[in-house]
């Protein structure tokens, strides 16, 4: 087998589901040896990337499905957060910390994201969806050493 272990979850885009991911991942993540401060990480990183599906890749349309996939191997967990929606036409820009394509938002979303997982990866297709992956692993990274 490829992996340990593994979970899929798909969901409506609608905001209630946002805490709903959070929590289920957040449980997975607790079959690998975090920190409560990390698994903290992990929910903050879900909520941000499942966010980021709902506000930015479905327009706030709640009918549109977010999948996640999660895998554990070799100690170390992936996080796959998928959308269907409009795209990042320009991946590098959307990373730029304070940028959004959103008037009244702060554009921080990403960074918060490269913050708290050890590695960030963003697939994209404008017009057919974006996935958002994130590898980390327990003890990989202390929180307050962080320096970016
Ligand atoms: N799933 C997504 N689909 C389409 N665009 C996205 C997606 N996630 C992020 N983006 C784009 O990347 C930008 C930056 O995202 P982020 O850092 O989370 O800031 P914010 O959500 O505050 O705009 C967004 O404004 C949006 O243009
Ligand atoms: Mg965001």
């Amino acid at each position: 087998m490829e992996f340990d272990n593994f979970l899929r979850i798909e969901f409506f885009s609608r905001p209630e589901n946002v805490g709903l991911a959070r929590v289920t991942l957040a449980a997975f993540a607790a079959q690998l040896d975090y920190t409560i401060t990390e698994i903290d990480d992990l929910k903050g990183a879900v909520s941000e990337a499942v966010s980021n599906a709902i506000i930015h890749g479905y327009g706030n349309d709640p009918d549109h499905v977010v999948k996640i996939v999660a895998y554990l191997r070799e100690g170390e967990l992936e996080i796959v957060v998928e959308d269907r929606g409009y795209g990042i036409p320009n991946i590098d820009e959307a990373l730029r910390p304070g940028v959004s394509t959103v008037p009244e938002r702060l554009g921080l979303g990403f960074s918060f994201i490269k913050s708290f997982v050890d590695r960030l990866e963003i697939i994209s297709d404008p017009g057919k969806g974006t996935r958002v992956i994130m590898f980390k692993r327990p003890g990989s990274q202390s929180s307050d050493a962080r320096t970016n």
